[in-house]
């Protein structure tokens, strides 16, 4: 029986060897990378291995890890051994992927590219020498990246499921009054992670911090009956990530309408990023919604197509609807449309989004919707946008609880998409 692991890298041979027919190659190096420094320090940043390289196998690559492939050969693991008493042990990890792979040990100085055909490509952080330069292997192998494997959707699933944990526990330390650094810790424990480990450094923000997009600080400080909890953080399952927000406030009040509101919405979203649908579009469905929920919580008076034209939405919702997710949070290729690399950027009134693409089948994308209270936009529109028909009194009252992001991570399927956030919270409870 082949496992759902075997199908995946059948996918992989499949896509990479048409790549080397494609291009006329005989080979493919995958280089995972190398550890970098501190300046002037001998202490590393964290290490992620390259994207193309971790795909190929089931578990979390570590540095100097390279993946050769041969047109028609099993691919080749080629892994470091080192002399080396100050860390622990790196032993080539066991288990029935082994079948597959022609495994190679070497040291640091060994020459085990020597004998590579000529025509040989690399992809990976550094280059090598013997390599030919091969301008379009890149973004061909990327294009292909969108659309995920059912073993790659099985290792998000996980993600999901250990990142809805670790929210769950983060909301009763919300609840019950902790600081932006334990709610992260009660986070990280219940997700199973070091803060090293998660697949981006996860947000946590009370309040007024709930207002900075990607805010990194957490404060050490207990806030007396804290207003709101934003929380971006995710887990990932052998590189695969879990991109997940959730926004909790503590009273039954207007801010926790417009939460709910904006969750009904971010839901109906979700529901409608089907194969077929240009993304584009979704975003620019989403600004005709944040522009209703302005009108019906009483925020701006503009009918929706008076703030449309006057791009009111962009104020409380300045960032794209969401970005393909994968190995990497935001996965490579969401602006390009065709294999030969070509792009579609965003247009101008949506310079942010990261996803320009028509979604197809398989493809695991966030949608994240969000409705913020930024002071710098805020004060931006009234210098620059006559007539913006906002409450300002009623923006004063929202500034304190910071804002809105409600984010989840769906398999694009024809009809109906697989919520794997909303799947996993409902499994987690
Ligand atoms: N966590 C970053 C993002 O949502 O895109
Ligand atoms: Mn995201
Ligand atoms: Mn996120």
């Amino acid at each position: 029986m082949t496992t759902l692991y075997q199908e995946h890298l059948a996918v992989l041979i499949n896509r990479y060897e048409n790549a080397m027919t494609h291009f006329g190659l005989d080979a493919i190096v995958l280089a995972s990378g190398g550890k970098s420094y501190y300046f002037q320090d001998d202490h590393t940043h964290p290490f992620h291995a390259y994207s193309g390289a971790q795909q190929w196998l089931p578990f979390t690559l570590g540095a100097e890890t390279y993946v050769v492939l041969k047109m028609g050969e099993k691919p080749t693991l080629v892994w470091p051994v080192r002399d080396d008493f100050w860390h622990a042990p790196n032993p080539v990890p066991s288990g029935d992927w082994q079948q597959n792979w022609n495994i190679v040990t070497a040291k640091k100085t060994d020459k085990w590219f020597a004998d590579l055909p000529n025509k040989t490509a690399w992809l990976g952080p550094q280059a090598m020498p013997f390599a030919v330069a091969c301008d379009g292997l890149k973004a061909y192998v990327d294009f292909a990246k969108a659309v995920k494997t059912d073993f790659e959707i099985q290792a998000m699933r996980q993600a999901s499921m250990r990142g809805a944990a670790g929210h769950l526990a983060a909301k009763e330390a919300f609840l019950a009054g902790m600081s932006e650094l334990e709610i992260h810790l009660a986070f990280l424990k219940a997700s199973q992670q070091s803060a090293f480990q998660e697949p981006y450094p996860g947000i946590v923000g009370l309040d007024e911090h709930a207002a900075v997009l990607h805010y990194e600080h957490k404060s050490i400080e207990q806030v007396a009956n804290s207003r709101t909890l934003l929380i971006d953080a995710g887990a990932n399952e052998h590189g695969y990530a879990s991109d997940i927000t959730r926004t909790f406030t503590r009273h039954d009040d207007d801010f926790n309408a417009l939460i709910n509101d904006l969750d009904v919405m971010e839901q109906k979203l979700c529901r409608s990023a089907i194969s077929g649908v240009a993304f584009r579009d979704l975003h620019q469905n989403t600004l005709a919604g944040i522009a209703a929920l302005l009108l019906e919580h009483k925020i701006c008076a503009l009918s929706v197509e008076e703030q449309l034209a006057k791009r009111i939405p962009q104020i409380f919702f300045p960032h794209g609807l969401g970005h393909l997710l994968g190995l990497q949070v935001h996965d490579v290729g969401g602006h390009q449309i065709d294999q030969a690399g070509t792009l579609s950027m965003p247009d101008e009134h949506a310079p942010f989004l990261r996803l320009t693409r028509t979604l197809e089948q398989n493809m695991v994308i966030t949608i994240e919707p969000g409705l913020y209270f930024i002071p710098m936009l805020i004060d931006k529109m009234q210098a620059e946008v006559s007539n913006h028909g906002c409450d300002m009194a009623r923006i004063k009252y929202f500034m304190p609880y910071g804002g809105i992001r409600i984010e989840d991570n769906v398999v694009v399927k024809t009809d109906q998409t697989e919520n794997l956030t909303r799947i996993a919270f409902s499994t987690t409870l």
